[in-house]
């Protein structure tokens, strides 16, 4: 079935939800996605709060002591309810089983706070991802937005963006550096991928043009230039 603009849009999180913030916040003229879910395996989760103000529907999908096969079932239910046609990953922890997968394949988002293929996979989240980057004396830091596959962290990346990292840091700090520019990063990614998807096409990596230095500029995140940008 052909995709229609705006693309419906769930945005599963675990946590406080500032890219889910970010995601809502985000205004364009012609939106090619709207949030019409929440998902959370948390019941406590601050992104529901966020939903619950924007007067976005959420749901609760918890992932405790249930295999793949049930959980992906009642989250094809849930997604299919609401006219899901991508998903957005902010922050949530659980590995998305592979039904839903298989069958949003190319049309799931992850952001993650660090310049993947390095400080990614089971394990690196929150706080261990910036300590790892830390320890290992990294002087550039910064998130990926990248499609989602059967893997932690590992799809193919749409969109990158070098932070950074200064040698008083902690992880804290660069945490707060990096997120920054995450909520920059994340709907300008998600708007990149979806207006590829509705012109029929496979999702690839994001132009990343001049204007993007002049929104990073006042973050904290000093504007880099990327290689080949002159
Ligand atoms: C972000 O750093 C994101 O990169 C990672 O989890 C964190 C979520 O933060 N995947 P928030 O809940 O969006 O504030």
């Amino acid at each position: 079935m052909a995709l229609t603009r705006p693309l419906g849009a769930a945005v599963f999180a675990s946590g406080g939800g500032s890219n889910l913030q970010a995601l809502l916040d985000h205004e364009t003229t012609d939106p090619s996605w709207r949030i019409g879910l929440v998902v959370s395996d948390r019941e406590g989760a601050g992104a529901l709060a966020r939903a619950a103000d924007a007067g976005v529907a959420a749901h609760v999908i918890a992932t405790k002591g249930r295999g793949a096969d049930e959980l992906g079932g009642e989250m094809l239910e849930t997604l299919g309810g609401h006219a899901v046609d991508v998903i957005f990953l902010a922050g949530y922890l659980k590995l998305v089983p592979p039904a839903v997968v298989a069958a949003y394949r190319n049309r799931i988002l992850n952001i993650h706070p660090a310049l993947l293929p390095a400080f990614g996979g089971k394990g690196m989240w929150g706080m261990h991802v910036h300590r790892a980057v830390l320890a290992s004396g990294a002087t550039l830091s910064g998130p990926t937005v990248h499609l989602v596959d059967e893997e932690y962290d590992r799809g193919p990346i749409v969109a990158q963006w070098p932070v950074p990292v200064h040698g008083t840091d902690t992880p804290e700090t660069l945490a707060q550096r990096v997120l920054q520019v995450e909520h920059l990063l994340y709907p300008r990614a998600a708007d990149h991928v979806c207006r590829t998807l509705l012109e029929g096409a496979r999702p690839g990596p994001m132009p990343m043009a001049g204007d993007y230095f002049a929104l990073v500029s006042g973050t904290g995140a000093a504007p880099q230039r990327l290689p080949g940008d002159g």
